[in-house]
């Protein structure tokens, strides 16, 4: 076993030593005894006082021009891909995402370097015409200033790079708060980003639970050192945010939970649906926002669906995230303790509860066939599907951030739309079928900003716009060129160069047309 890192916030280069408000051991949730760091928490002073640095270093790097600050982007993705494997592995460590998957995860950060590295020559303004003579009128891309980023740990470091890439590339600084739990990982990357060159202060770390962050946050807006607040995590705390960002006219960056629908119609190719399906329900065990919520099957495949889901459910090795597993343990205990809350409220007697025999946590007592390595040493669940799920049911409009996925059946093309579009949610979306007419209907009706077309709710590419509507955001898009709008603020700009006072709409020219004009019959 590797010694625990130590990990404490970073602001102004420098270690936070005479702020530590609580600790924690962030372990390895495959392997409870692995202790992966030892990390010193933070009280709101920390955060205010990181927002202040990063705001002060903000008007420094806003003035390095952007083709220089695109190379320092290149070189974080060069050093994200030399080490690439370490990083992986950690993450796999931390927060117990299969290997395969966290190495996808790293990758994830050097595309997004990658698409980054080139807008630093780009970050186009336009050149508008004026509607009067010796006048030019012109677009500017402006930075916003300094950037809170918060951020889940289910994605300790690719989510955290939607942020941190486009918002430095554009000129901005950042207090970046990453999970409690994916600490060591997030220290890692931190580190990464600082070895691309970037002049201390324009990046910080702070390491603090989740009431001292919004303890900090407010303190920060308050005293207008934070200029655009970031946030991935959970719809509840998402709405406290974006509450708390519309007291100082900030509009947040919101990306929050999904309950993504996956409709399997009577054209469908049942096994890319049921590999879907397994991949996108039971991936990093259910624990991304992208997870599939509930599968509503056409009622001619139903059974046929389910069957075959289970076979593949059953026949899946699941266990040590470092070995070819379908999936690993929970991100933390705090997840496995929600997941089988919800097991044991959402699941109604009409319901079928089906892919293990007892469903919950597996361990030795409660054992699971072909478990890889030992399962009393970590937190691990069991596969849930739950079949019958009906549009009024709980569990049909419930993120349950876990191993489940509902099984809904519908007869016609409008009841898998109001299935689909029940939760409230509106992230991501999928439909399997040979029918462009019922893929385009599909994009048209859903709520969702993500949609897949025999693909399954999972794995959006990084140049893509990422984000989604209802309880899953405010609208924001992440990723790609799309993201430049969160992370910049147009700025116009008018040049007369006629030496009058012009006034628009006044002082312009007028041409009179002949309105009275028809065409010959
Ligand atoms: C998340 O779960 O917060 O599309 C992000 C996907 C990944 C990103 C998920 N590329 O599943």
């Amino acid at each position: 076993m590797t010694a625990p890192r130590v990990c404490a916030s970073i602001v102004g280069g420098k270690p936070v030593e005479g702020d530590v408000a609580s600790t924690l051991s962030s372990t390895n949730p495959a392997r409870l005894s692995d202790v992966v760091a030892e990390v010193s928490l933070a009280s709101s002073r920390t955060f205010l006082e990181a927002s202040r640095v990063a705001k002060q270093a903000q008007r420094d790097w806003a003035r390095v021009p952007a083709p220089v600050r695109g190379r320092v982007v290149a070189e974080i993705g060069r050093i994200v891909e030399a080490n690439k494997e370490p990083l992986a592995r950690l993450v796999t460590r931390e927060v117990g995402k299969p290997l395969a998957e966290s190495l996808g995860e790293v990758q994830e950060i050097i595309d997004t370097c990658d698409f980054f590295l080139g807008e630093g020559r780009r970050l186009y303004g336009e050149t508008v015409p004026s509607e009067m003579r010796d006048k030019a009128l012109f677009t500017f891309r402006v930075p916003v200033g300094s950037v809170a980023v918060v951020t889940a740990g289910n994605f300790p470091v690719a989510v955290p790079s939607w942020y941190l890439v486009p918002a430095l590339l554009c000129g901005n600084s950042v207090v970046w708060k990453p999970a409690e739990y994916s600490a060591a990982v997030a220290t890692a990357l931190f580190e990464c980003f600082v070895a691309g060159g970037l002049p201390e202060g324009v990046l910080n770390l702070v390491l603090a639970d989740g009431a001292e962050t919004f303890g900090g946050l407010e303190a920060a807006l308050a005293e207008a050192v934070v200029d655009k607040v970031g946030f991935t995590g959970s719809s509840a705390v998402g709405s406290r945010i974006g509450e708390l960002c519309g007291r100082y006219v900030q509009s947040a960056c919101l990306e929050l939970g999904g309950k993504n629908p996956m409709v399997i119609m009577p054209d469908a190719d049942l096994d890319l649906a049921v590999e879907g399906a397994l991949f996108s329900g039971f991936g990093t065990a259910g624990q991304r926002c992208t997870s599939l919520g509930t599968a509503i099957v056409h009622e001619s495949l139903h059974d046929e669906f389910l069957e075959r889901l289970l076979e593949r459910l059953d026949s899946a090795p699941l266990g040590d995230p470092f070995e070819p597993v379908l999936y690993g343990p929970m991100l933390d205990e705090r997840f496995a303790v929600r997941f089988l809350e919800y097991l044991a409220t959402l699941v109604e007697p009409h319901h079928r509860l089906l892919g293990a025999s007892s469903p919950g946590r597996i361990t030795s007592a409660s054992p699971r066939a072909g478990f890889v390595g030992d399962p009393d040493e970590g937190v691990f669940c069991h596969p849930a599907v739950v079949d019958g799920v009906r549009l009024e049911d709980e569990l049909a409009r419930t993120e349950t951030f876990g191993p489940l996925v509902g099984v809904a059946t519908f007869g016609s093309f409008e009841e898998a739309m109001e299935l689909a579009n029940c939760s409230g949610y509106g992230l991501s979306s999928s439909i399997y079928t040979d029918s462009p007419k019922a893929a385009f209907e599909f994009r048209r009706l859903i709520s969702a900003g993500m949609v897949s077309v025999n693909n399954s709710t999972s794995g959006a590419e990084a140049h893509l716009p990422f984000g989604g509507n209802g309880r899953s955001g405010n609208g924001s898009r992440q990723s790609g060129k799309w993201v430049l709008d969160q992370m910049t603020r147009w700025q116009s700009m008018n040049w007369d160069y006629s030496g009058r006072l012009q006034k628009a709409q006044m002082d312009t020219d007028t041409i009179v047309a002949d309105r009275e004009f028809q065409v010959l019959p």
